[in-house]
């Protein structure tokens, strides 16, 4: 039979499939996104195209899991307690960030610390990227030079599945999945097709021999891994890398994990021989506070399974603009701007003419409305120019008609703070396990947005 191409026409934003070109893609919306792309009648296509008449299924009872996945430990604490305990064997990570947060430099460290275990595992880390010269001067850098990591640097995947079938791989990194290319697939690195066939190509071969496959992924300007969503479902467990420019702290965070729980953080500090594990983030995040200082406030969260302490710091001042400017580091603004109109509305406090400026310190992004009562209280701070007392933390949800709502693991957040020398708390109502706790902090329970306004007099 004659090899016959299929065309199709692929939106590179959001990965949906047209039969013909079209200006605007319509399940995104985006303009511009189309190219046209090209399946051979082998390569991706094979995966259903040699087994037409398909063999029988060994069907199983559910019973029978293993107590416990097994699961190999990095050496690097904190990224084990994101992926859920350690790698787990056949397992796919995805790791995505921006270009420059340190993706390679934490993948060449786990290589290097993973090949150094005792059971002197195979670690392969392919390059896509970088040339072999330019990873040994980063891995000298590091001084991992001596670590026995199988190093290549090479772009197709042909290539790459073959070696690795013949050996006997534990973990493998491949550094980035849009520099990838599959010869069978007529489309350029980096397109969604190319990126998904890569990807579907790896993701067997390691399933089947059964070694942990970290997969960079580039972000695009959006902040989301380029290439088609699909990749994220594709594989088991999907990473990224954040972190403010110009800042040192660097916050690995797990999206989605079928071995694990999802929202945890790792926090990592990029020094200059690589990155370095933050295990008390808190006491990092406060290490900069000033004492007595109006708009500061800190924050007791919860990222994932662990309580951090962070300060979240407010300016208000006065508006030169017809319509006030309102400007976020780290927090929602969607979410500052319903809290300001909460104080306005409820406790009467005039915002109309005052620009708004609020900051997370250290880098951190907050996500969780617990963080609206610390909010509200730096902001009134910063306009009533009166500091909170130091030894102070606060964390509670604002409803719109101003009521304090109470947030989980309330116990966690106090423990933290009593942990880190905190001595008083602003706090939801009623909930029994506070109860606990009131003994070694002072609790202030509120239920109203408007007795904050009392704190200030
Ligand atoms: P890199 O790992 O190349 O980022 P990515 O792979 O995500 O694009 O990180 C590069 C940045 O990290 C670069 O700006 C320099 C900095 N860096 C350090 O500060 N210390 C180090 O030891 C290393 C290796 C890099
Ligand atoms: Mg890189």
């Amino acid at each position: 039979m004659a090899k016959k191409d299929l065309k199709q026409y692929v939106c590179q934003n959001c990965g949906a499939i047209y039969p013909k070109w079209q200006g605007k893609c319509d399940a995104c919306g985006e303009w511009n996104t189309i190219q046209e792309e090209t399946l051979s009648s082998e390569g991706f296509s094979n995966i259903n195209a040699k087994h037409s008449s398909g063999k029988e299924l060994d069907f199983v009872a559910l019973s029978g899991a293993k107590e416990q996945i097994d699961r190999r430990s990095t050496g690097i604490a904190e990224l084990d307690r994101v992926c859920g305990g350690g790698l787990v064997a056949g397992s796919v990570i995805l790791v995505g960030g921006d270009p420059g947060i340190g993706k390679s430099t934490l993948l060449l460290q786990v290589c290097a610390s993973v090949a150094n275990s005792a059971d002197k595992p195979e670690v392969y880390y392919i390059s896509g990227e970088e040339a072999i010269d330019q990873v040994r001067i980063r891995a000298k850098r590091l001084g991992l030079e001596n670590s026995p990591v199988n190093l290549a640097s090479s772009t197709e995947i042909k290539d790459i599945i073959t070696s690795l079938k013949k050996s006997d791989a534990a973990v493998v990194v491949i550094d980035s999945i849009q520099t990838m290319y599959l010869s069978d697939v007529d489309s350029t690195p980096g397109s969604v097709t190319q990126v998904r066939a890569c990807s579907y190509e790896l993701i067997k071969l390691a399933k089947k021999k059964g070694f942990t496959l970290f997969l960079v992924g580039h972000v695009t300007k959006q902040g989301e891994i380029a290439g088609p969503r699909v990749l994220e479902h594709m594989v088991d467990t999907v990473l990224y890398f954040e972190g403010e420019r110009g800042h040192h702290f660097r916050i690995l965070r797990s999206v989605k994990n079928r071995y694990g729980a999802t929202d945890e953080i790792g926090v990592f500090e990029m020094q200059d021989k690589g990155l370095v594990e933050v295990a008390n983030p808190s006491a990092l995040f406060l290490a900069e506070r000033q004492g007595n200082i109006s708009g500061s406030c800190v924050f007791a969260g919860i990222e994932g399974s662990r309580p951090v302490l962070v300060e979240i710091q407010a300016l208000v001042s006065q508006s030169g603009y017809s319509s006030p400017k309102r400007a976020v580091v780290g927090w929602d603004t969607n979410r500052l701007s319903m809290v300001l109109a909460v104080l306005e509305a409820r406790c009467g406090i005039n915002l109309s003419s005052q620009d708004v400026y609020l900051n997370i310190a250290g880098g951190l992004r907050i996500t969780e409305p617990a963080a609206d009562l610390a909010v509200a209280l730096a902001v009134i701070s910063s306009l009533s120019n009166k500091p909170l007392p130091a030894d102070m933390v606060v964390f509670g949800e604002i409803g719109l008609s101003g009521e304090i709502r109470a947030v989980s693991q309330p116990s966690l957040r106090l423990k933290e703070a009593k942990k880190l020398g905190f001595t008083s708390a602003i706090t939801p109502t009623n909930r029994a396990s506070e109860k606990k706790l009131s003994e070694d902090i002072n609790l202030h329970q509120i239920g109203n947005v408007q007795r904050l306004i009392n704190l200030f007099n």
